[in-house]
């Protein structure tokens, strides 16, 4: 039986760096492409914010679209091929750093805006990093998160938290060994949000154009003050 933890998570993009590196260059990912792309980036430019955190960054994509928006834009991720590839195109800066070893003491810098796109994906280094965003915000700063809509995602299995195996259906014959991830419902979601002291000033739901359905959801956390 395949180990669903957070060290296989790491391993899978660790094997998978160059396949995705030409998948998000290529434009390989329609729904992305049609839809969740620009959800993230009217997301993030809305409340106008001069600094953002963009964690689980991958190869850096959503960094390059806002520094040309006079945004400046931090990347963090945990495999440092991505942040090496990331680097070498030379707009915005990147960092090699755990959700498990992300803090304000560690970036020693605050934002207006903390994203994560697609990139939340265990249990306990999900958790983890929940607690340190409050001290990465600053004052009326945003959290925004982006990711698979648990109902689309929820399949067959039961509509509870838990971990489930990965799949790269839909992705080319490069990708191999996909990253276990943790589900949440979207009230655990909620829940991860209050319990870290956020309130939910809005959840959006973008809808594919071609079919219908929402591509994903987006969570917007407020620091309560
Ligand atoms: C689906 S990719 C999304 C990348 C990027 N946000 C995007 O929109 O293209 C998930 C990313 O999360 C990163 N990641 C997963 N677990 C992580 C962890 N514990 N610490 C730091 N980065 C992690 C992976 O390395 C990967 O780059």
């Amino acid at each position: 039986m395949k180990t669903l933890t957070e060290a296989a998570i790491i391993e899978s993009w660790q094997k998978n760096v160059q396949p995705w590196i030409t998948a998000i260059h290529n434009a390989e990912i329609a729904t992305r492409i049609q839809v969740t792309n620009q959800a993230i980036i009217d997301a993030i430019t809305k409340p106008s914010p001069k600094a953002v955190l963009d964690v689980g960054c991958g190869e850096g994509w959503l960094v390059r679209e806002l520094i040309p928006k006079g945004i400046d834009a931090l990347g963090i991720d945990v495999i440092p091929e991505f942040i090496e590839s990331a680097s070498k195109q030379k707009v915005g800066r990147f960092k090699v750093l755990p959700y498990e070893e992300t803090s304000h003491h560690q970036l020693k810098e605050k934002f207006d805006v903390v994203v994560c796109n697609f990139s939340l994906l265990g249990e306990t280094s999900v958790n983890i990093l929940f607690q340190q965003i409050p001290a990465l915000l600053n004052d009326k700063g945003v959290f925004i998160v982006q990711t698979i809509h648990p109902i689309m995602a929820c399949g067959n299995n039961k509509y509870e938290d838990g971990w489930r195996e990965g799949s790269w259906a839909g992705f080319n014959e490069n990708f191999t060994s996909p990253a276990p991830w943790y589900f949440r419902t979207i009230k655990s979601w909620k829940a991860l949000f209050d319990a870290n002291g956020f309130k939910l000033s809005k959840i959006n739901e973008p809808i594919n154009p071609i079919t219908n359905e929402p591509a994903s959801i987006l969570f917007f956390g407020e620091l309560d003050s």
